[in-house]
């Protein structure tokens, strides 16, 4: 057990938050691989307060989770406090609540939320102050680096001061939005400037990336993009590796459990996401590969994937 951000964590390799992907059953998915902790996708506060039923169902959770981050994103302190009331009026079991300030899609930060956020700490550090005063869960906030290094060590700094429990930190600038290279020297000297409250985020993808942010001081290592292309990394992680016909075994039971509750059509898209890397270097794998992206049936799509696994591995 570890002690993370005002939680006891299994372990420090945890699922990032993901708009679009990390829905309940992707959750479940990567609880069972072992994930020490999960997100929900990004929630607009503003939309809880408006009762949107959209946003209402995606604070949906399952009791087989593990401890689960609600990330919140909000333009200021009212909106984000009253969103996060009618989170605990849900009546839904978080860990902890998790505070945007990473996003930079302009859908986001030109009503002033995710990321826009940075340029305007004295608003961020309200937001935390008052979240703060309402619940009593730890909270979580996930920032972006800014272009200067000791910008962002005086944004981190108060937004700590400000009373929260979890800083990650996603080694991009909001301009490089998703790409580029992940800075980690950004990681190590907020790990070591304040210890014990820093997480890390962008580019992990192997288990030396694991390591590597964790040797910085990182308390916690998010995978994202990451687990789409090796969703089992949770599992080597804690020294399991399986063979690839065991994990198409488990996809096919996550393909199934969410066709259950959400439709083929989002069960079908999911298996495309976590199951392409599985077939790439088969015989054949680019003419596999155009058929498992053109299938809309599951059950064409999982036989696909049976004999992209098969040619693979001749398992
Ligand atoms: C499809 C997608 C959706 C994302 N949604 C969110 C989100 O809702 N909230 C958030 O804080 N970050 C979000 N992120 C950022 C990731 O959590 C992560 O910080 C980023 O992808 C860097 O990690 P990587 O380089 O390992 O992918 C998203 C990233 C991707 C690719």
């Amino acid at each position: 057990m570890i002690n993370a951000g005002g939680l006891e964590l299994d372990n420090p390799l945890c699922l990032a938050p993901l708009a679009g992907i990390t829905t309940l059953t992707v959750r479940e998915f990567f609880s069972s691989l072992g994930a020490g902790l999960t997100h929900t996708e990004m929630i607009s506060c503003a939309g809880l307060v408006r009762d949107n039923a959209k946003t209402l169902d995606m604070l949906a959770v399952s009791e087989h989770e593990s401890p689960l981050v609600v990330q919140l994103f909000a333009s200021g302190e009212k909106i984000l406090c009253e969103g996060a009331a009618k989170v605990l009026d849900s009546c839904k079991k978080f860990a902890a609540l998790g505070v945007n300030m990473a996003c930079p899609m302009p859908k986001i930060t030109r009503n002033g939320s995710g990321a826009a956020l940075l340029r305007r700490p004295d608003e961020a550090c309200n937001m935390i102050r008052g979240l703060k005063g309402l619940v009593n869960l730890p909270v979580w906030v996930k920032i972006r680096k800014l272009d200067d290094d000791n910008l962002t060590l005086s944004f981190i700094e108060r937004i700590l001061s400000a009373g929260a429990d979890n800083i990650c930190i996603h080694g991009r600038t909001p301009a490089q939005r998703y790409e580029g290279i992940a800075d980690r020297e950004i990681i190590r000297l907020a790990a070591e400037k304040f210890p014990g409250y820093i997480s890390a985020s962008g580019d992990v993808k192997t288990l030396d990336d694991i390591h590597e942010y964790l040797s910085m001081g990182s308390v916690c290592v998010m995978l994202a993009r990451g687990a789409f292309a090796n969703a089992w990394l949770f599992e080597e992680f804690r020294g399991i590796f399986k063979t690839p016909d065991k994990k198409l075994d488990d996809l096919i039971k996550f393909a199934y459990l969410t066709k259950n509750y959400s439709g083929e059509h989002r069960a079908v898209v999911l298996l495309k996401r976590f199951a392409g890397s599985m077939i790439k270097s088969a015989h054949g794998a680019a003419e596999l590969r155009a058929r498992a992206m053109l299938s809309q049936n599951l059950e064409e799509l999982i036989k696909i994937l049976c004999e992209g696994v098969k040619k693979n591995y001749a398992c």
